[in-house]
């Protein structure tokens, strides 16, 4: 693999090797010395023009813990906004000796263009572009999943029969988008549940089911886990429901629907909540919540990821 830019280039056996090298991974990251030699000498470069806490964070956390070097560009406060183009700003990193270049956009397309552009000869990662793909956080959803279910006999194994809803702002997630790719690959049913507004067709096509009533799914299915995504009011450019009161009344998931769900339904969310509007903090908080193991499993994925771009994990 040269680079990672969608969950659709990868198929089931990629999926399933990055998560068993995650899974040894998630070993180093238990130890006292949280460290391997395997990227000594390589440079990773985090290249962000969005916002973001837990993946540009882990990234950097990966990479060192694979003792990597590693230069945080963030858009704000660099020559970006004095105009400078994310052509000039790829070849200044590439003057610089990046090896792997990690990128967040908020435009859709962003490292597929980095990646075919020649700009840059080393890995071009997606961590999220615009509202298109966001891969890694698909692969760690993947990983806490399987942690969850098969536990020390995850190894080789996939989502088979799995049945996950992903619930709420689908129009403008990325999350929503690079999930049902992978969750289906892995063999897992993929639900999705959200207002007519912020539910495309396209994708409500390649799901196992659809609705645009929580309420009702939850009455028709028991689902294995439930995935609440933010609402995304900063890609909003209309009004996609009446209002968050009703948005979190209809679509969110509160201690009631909570107890609606299957004992052992475990309760996922990407990060950062919205807190009372897609989820409340019963949910979040409750012993079902997987949301701080999908925190803890996106270093342990992200060292995978990079050990199969920058070591040579699978040519
Ligand atoms: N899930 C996710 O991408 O979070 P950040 O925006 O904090 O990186």
């Amino acid at each position: 693999m040269k680079n990672l830019l969608s969950a659709s280039e990868l198929s089931r056996d990629d999926i399933v090797r990055i998560l068993d090298t995650a899974n040894e991974m998630s070993g180093v990251n238990d130890r006292e010395i949280k460290k391997l030699p395997t990227l000594r000498g390589k440079t990773v470069v985090n290249l962000f023009f969005e916002d973001s806490t837990r993946t540009r964070i882990s990234f950097e956390v990966a990479a060192k813990r694979l003792s990597a070097d590693v230069i945080n560009f963030a858009a704000k406060g660099s020559s970006v906004s004095k105009g400078e183009s994310l052509k000039d700003t790829a070849q200044t990193l590439e003057a610089m000796g990046a090896d792997a270049v990690v990128i967040r956009h908020y435009a859709s397309g962003a490292a597929h263009t980095l990646a075919h552009s020649g700009w840059i000869n080393g890995a071009i990662v997606n961590a999220g572009d615009g509202t298109h793909e966001h891969p890694t956080q698909a692969l760690l959803d993947a990983y806490t999943l399987r942690e969850s279910v098969h536990g020390h006999a995850a190894l080789g194994k996939g989502l088979d029969g799995l049945r996950v809803a992903i619930v709420g702002d689908i129009a403008h997630s990325r999350v929503a988008r690079s999930n049902l790719t992978m969750l289906q690959a892995l063999g897992a049913e993929v639900h999705l549940i959200a207002p007519a507004t912020l539910l495309p067709g396209a994708l409500a096509s390649r799901a196992s089911s659809f609705s645009y009533s929580l309420d009702e799914s939850i009455a028709c299915h028991h689902f294995d886990a439930i995935m609440m995504l933010r609402v995304q009011s900063e890609r909003m450019s209309a009004s996609f429901f009446p209002s968050e009161r009703e948005y979190s009344k209809i679509w969110g998931l509160n201690a009631e629907r909570l107890s609606r769900l299957g004992e052992n339904t475990r309760v996922m969310h990407p990060g950062p909540m919205n807190r009372g509007l897609e989820i409340d903090a019963t949910s979040a908080d409750s012993k079902n919540s997987l949301v701080l193991r999908q925190v803890a499993n996106g270093v342990s994925v992200r060292m995978a990821v990079l050990y199969e771009l920058m070591a040579g994990g699978a040519q």
